[in-house]
């Protein structure tokens, strides 16, 4: 290992690939951003290719990055092997390696219309079919992507792969959180997410035990809840809950997503980082 004269420079992604999958979605958007600003050429994976082209561009005039440099669009279905297959031999095409993987994609069910989805949210009235959906994307995306794009980092011997959890993947859901202000209940956390979150934290201590030797090291980047035009009650409700009183900002991931991809972490492995404002300490 080459030592820097300046630890901060070890922070730099100069050079490197980086795939983030879930790119178009509220934090994939922040991550492409931030490993971008520190010099990665970052590849902006999502289901809709157009999209990620269009926010590639975007991106790319943001940072001011040439071609060589700036970001590569990959449209692909995470769930799907052949479609991460493609993808994976489109991103060589294009970049020639890859340095850094960001699990990002998942399904979040019935955040946005919970009040829609009242009854269906309750756990005794759950369907088997949005069930296996979550467990297809947040699981099944998570191994399929850590496979295949992870092996080219094996091969080279080196790498970083950034799975991202949630709070919920670590303690239960508190359903009062949902609680509208009269008492009344409209909405419960679903059982697919947090199980699914938690799955992610124990893949990742399988693939950082595995994967160790061959220089891959594999991190959980664990979030807590990001402000997003929630109702000011939830706000509220949510900063009680938390040491630091408030939810998070979608750009407060970047550091730790940069010192994972970086080799700032260079012995950070099978880790679990929490950027929660201490939810899960309580
Ligand atoms: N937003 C939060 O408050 C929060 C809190 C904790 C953890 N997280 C985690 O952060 C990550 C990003 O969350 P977000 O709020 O930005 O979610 P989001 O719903 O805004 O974005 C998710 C993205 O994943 C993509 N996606 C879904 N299925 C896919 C598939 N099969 N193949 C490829 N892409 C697919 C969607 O198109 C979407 O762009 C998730 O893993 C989430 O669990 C978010």
């Amino acid at each position: 290992m080459t030592a820097s004269k300046h630890t901060i420079d070890r922070f730099r992604l100069d050079g490197r690939v980086c795939v983030v999958t879930g790119a178009l979605g509220l934090l994939g958007r922040e991550h492409c951003r931030a490993l971008a600003g520190a010099g990665a050429r970052v590849v902006v994976a999502d289901l809709d290719e157009k999209g990620c082209e269009a926010f590639a561009a975007a991106l790319s005039d943001e940072l001011k990055m040439s071609e060589e440099t700036g970001p590569v669009a990959l449209g692909f279905d995470v769930t799907d092997p052949d479609s991460v297959d493609d993808a994976l031999e489109r991103c060589l095409d294009a970049t020639m390696t890859v340095h850094a993987l960001v699990n990002n994609a998942a399904i979040n069910d019935m955040v946005e219309n919970p009040e829609a989805n009242a009854e269906l949210s309750k756990f005794e009235n759950y369907p088997l079919e949005l069930w296996r959906r979550s467990m297809e994307v947040n699981v099944t995306g998570t191994f399929l992507c850590s496979q295949r794009f992870g092996k080219v980092m094996a091969d080279q011997g080196r790498g970083s792969i950034v799975n991202i959890g949630s709070t919920y993947g670590v303690s239960g859901p508190d359903q009062s959180l949902y609680k509208r202000p009269d008492g009344s209940q409209k909405f419960y956390k679903t059982p697919a997410y947090p199980t699914t979150k938690g799955a992610v934290i124990q893949f990742t201590r399988y693939l950082a035990a595995y994967w160790g030797q061959a220089g891959v090291r594999v991190n959980t980047l664990t979030p807590g809840g990001v402000e997003n035009d929630q109702p000011d009650h939830f706000q509220s409700m949510y900063g009680k809950r938390t040491p630091l009183g408030r939810m998070a900002d979608r750009t407060e991931m970047a550091g730790a997503l940069i010192w994972l991809c970086s080799d700032a972490s260079s012995y950070v492995t099978g880790a679990n980082i929490c950027v929660d404002g201490g939810w899960t300490a309580w």
